[in-house]
């Protein structure tokens, strides 16, 4: 009788802890980015074959995007929904606007028969069926039951019109599916502008056809592996074999692609610093028109000139066919023409300059600067197109219309608002996707310190700011230390997750425990489509001081709610039976050069362990704020 009983019992122990973990969670709605208003009914909808996805409308954007739905939920989930069926989706466009939602919102209504869909827009119907795609579960195991939909009423719209990640594919390629991938990756979570940054020093990533040298040539530098910024610069008649470019048949492609999924791509071309790809092939266009390779990751010194000269003629003719052919494949009205960074020493040193600083009346190089960028708004504004550029734009005076992106800091956006511009936030320390998020010590390599929770608590409106100047915001992601598209996801995600909630979801819904809760299920959405995310908001974060003829104290924090830390300063392996952190000062103990700490969560390890000396802590301790 009693090994009956407890055969039972564990059989009823495995069933219970052999479920996933997501199928005992009571709440079984995680939407992200947070809707704006959301009410929980009763009962689910079972999606299933007997689904019969219907509309009253013939918008061909719409049809399109009901494809792109039947298409998707085939592949996530493998059912078939088809135009019979028991159960209904309507998916239908307002004939009269509804005020509230404006141009990208929509209102869902799921109950147990059917599912509705409205909006003012496509776009709006297609934002909502990525919520319905993130209503369902992340997956279901062999015997789990079936993909449920849990009833609930939402109204949602966002609060930016400008949701943007950028990606950087001159310091490594990204190849057209893996762009289309990273479109695909965006859409999930509501983004709608692609800031595709096209042209560095290390590689020109689009063909212009009046110059097909610039691709020849510029597209390729000498193949180099490992650290970037620690390479050896191309060897005498070394070839130029890596690399690779965007035809405009590939961009168009990409457009159209894009577009099917309501992103908008903002192409950027960088002038006039960051130009050595366009100065490797055309030497002439620079100061000192030395010849250069394009750069494969080695460090400039000294400085490379890989500044166009403003006070030659040859570069505007250049930049006018370039900008030309860059308005005639891309809808975007705007055009992002970089101005970040140029170093201007060689303008200094050129008597050309000096002339047209003498010509112009311009007192200093930074005017200079923006003589050139002058320039460009006029060539931009001949292709009926506006002009967007990186917060050094308004060094020397901002032209009249341009739009600043603002990545030193939020200064820069802040100055330009004021002068009544245009802004868009990305501020580096909140927004720059190439940074370090957890500690060095276990992270690929890279430089500066943006956590999940820094992107999280971003606000891109200053206080005294009109919020109406602010158009948006974006994540950037400068690709020098990621050469694959693999290391690329894990640099993005979750952070883009988190940026995302920051430009669409209302600013008084912001609460981090909520996020992390909802971000822990889409993590199982992840993981169970293959998505690369990094898991480094589960470690352990040392904060130390340093104390004057005391040496070194340190706290323990983790971002993750609700974790345990463990520690040892003997070297060993902290587990459960090591120390448990209790929130104290910790210093170390005489003869002690080492602490080891580890996360748990219920008991078990979840996050790295981390060994970290006392030299790196009194280094960090001596270190500006919030660079580790
Ligand atoms: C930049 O990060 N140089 C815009």
């Amino acid at each position: 009788m009693a090994s009956i009983y407890h055969a039972i019992l564990s059989l009823i122990t495995i069933v219970l802890f052999s479920l996933p973990a997501w199928a005992t969670d009571g709440d079984p709605i995680h939407l992200i980015p947070e809707p704006v208003h959301m009410e929980a009914q009763s009962g689910t909808f079972v999606l299933d074959d007997q689904v019969n996805l219907a509309t009253d409308s013939n918008d061909p954007a719409l049809r399109k995007s009901l494809n792109w739905f039947t298409e998707t939920v085939k592949s996530v989930t493998g059912v078939t929904i088809g135009r019979t069926g028991s159960k209904e989706i309507h998916i239908n466009l307002n004939k009269t606007a509804d005020s509230q939602l404006g141009n990208e919102g929509y209102r869902l209504a799921v109950a147990p028969g059917s599912i509705s869909l409205t909006a003012n827009t496509a776009a709006g119907a297609f934002y909502g069926m990525q919520t319905i795609l993130q209503l369902l579960p992340p997956a279901l195991t062999a015997g789990t039951g079936d993909w449920q939909i849990p009833a609930v009423n939402i109204t949602d719209y966002p609060r930016f019109g400008w949701r943007g990640l950028m990606l950087d594919v001159s310091r490594h390629f990204f190849t057209k599916d893996e762009v289309k991938r990273f479109i695909d990756e965006m859409v999930r979570y509501k983004y709608n502008t692609f800031h595709w940054h096209l042209t560095d020093d290390n590689g020109w990533r689009i063909e212009i056809k009046a110059l097909p040298e610039l691709t020849q040539k510029g597209a390729y530098r000498v193949k180099r592996t490992g650290r970037w910024g620690t390479f050896q610069p191309a060897l005498a008649n070394e070839e130029a074999t890596d690399g690779g470019f965007y035809t405009q048949e590939d961009i168009k492609e990409i457009i159209q692609y894009a577009s099917d999924r309501y992103i908008t791509i903002l192409p950027e071309i960088d002038v006039p610093g960051h130009s050595l790809s366009l100065i490797s092939t055309y030497p002439e266009l620079s100061s000192t028109q030395k010849p250069y390779s394009v750069n494969a990751g080695w460090r400039n010194q000294p400085q490379d000139d890989n500044v166009l000269d403003p006070s030659n003629e040859a570069v505007y003719q250049k930049l006018d066919i370039i900008f030309g052919e860059i308005a005639e494949l891309f809808p975007n009205p705007y055009i992002h023409i970089g101005g970040d960074e140029a170093y201007k020493t060689y303008w200094a040193m050129n008597p050309n300059c000096q002339e047209l600083m003498k010509r112009e009346g311009l007192k200093n190089v930074e005017e200079l600067q923006s003589y050139f960028i002058k320039r460009l708004v006029k060539i931009l504004h001949s292709k009926g197109k506006k002009l967007i550029g990186w917060d050094e734009i308004l060094e020397g005076g901002l032209a009249p219309e341009a739009t600043v992106m603002s990545w030193r800091g939020m200064s820069g956006g802040i100055e330009a608002a004021k002068m009544n511009h245009h802004v868009v936030m990305t501020p580096w320390d909140y927004v720059y996707l190439d940074l370090y998020q957890g500690d060095p010590l276990v992270e690929p390599d890279t430089y500066g310190m943006c956590r999940l929770i820094d992107s999280y608590q971003y606000e891109p409106v200053p206080e005294g700011v009109d919020e109406a100047l602010i158009l948006g915001g974006q994540g950037n992601v400068w690709s020098e230390s990621i050469p694959t598209f693999r290391h690329l996801e894990y640099m993005i995600w979750p952070r883009a997750i988190a940026l995302s909630e920051v430009y669409w979801s209302p600013k008084a819904k912001k609460n981090w425990e909520d996020f992390f809760q909802r971000l822990e299920w889409e993590f199982k959405r992840l993981d169970a489509q293959d998505i690369n995310y990094a898991k480094s908001a589960y470690d352990v974060i040392f904060n130390p001081t340093n104390i004057r003829g005391q040496g070194v104290s340190v706290t323990l924090a983790t971002e993750a709610p609700g974790l345990d830390i463990y520690y040892t300063f003997d070297h060993t392996i902290p587990d459960l039976h090591a120390r448990k952190y209790d929130g104290s000062n910790l210093t170390f103990p005489v003869g002690a050069s080492q602490l080891n700490a580890i996360t748990y969560r219920d008991g078990k390890p979840i996050g790295r362990q981390i060994n970290i000396s006392k030299e790196e802590l009194v280094k960090r301790g001596n270190a500006q704020p919030h660079v580790y």
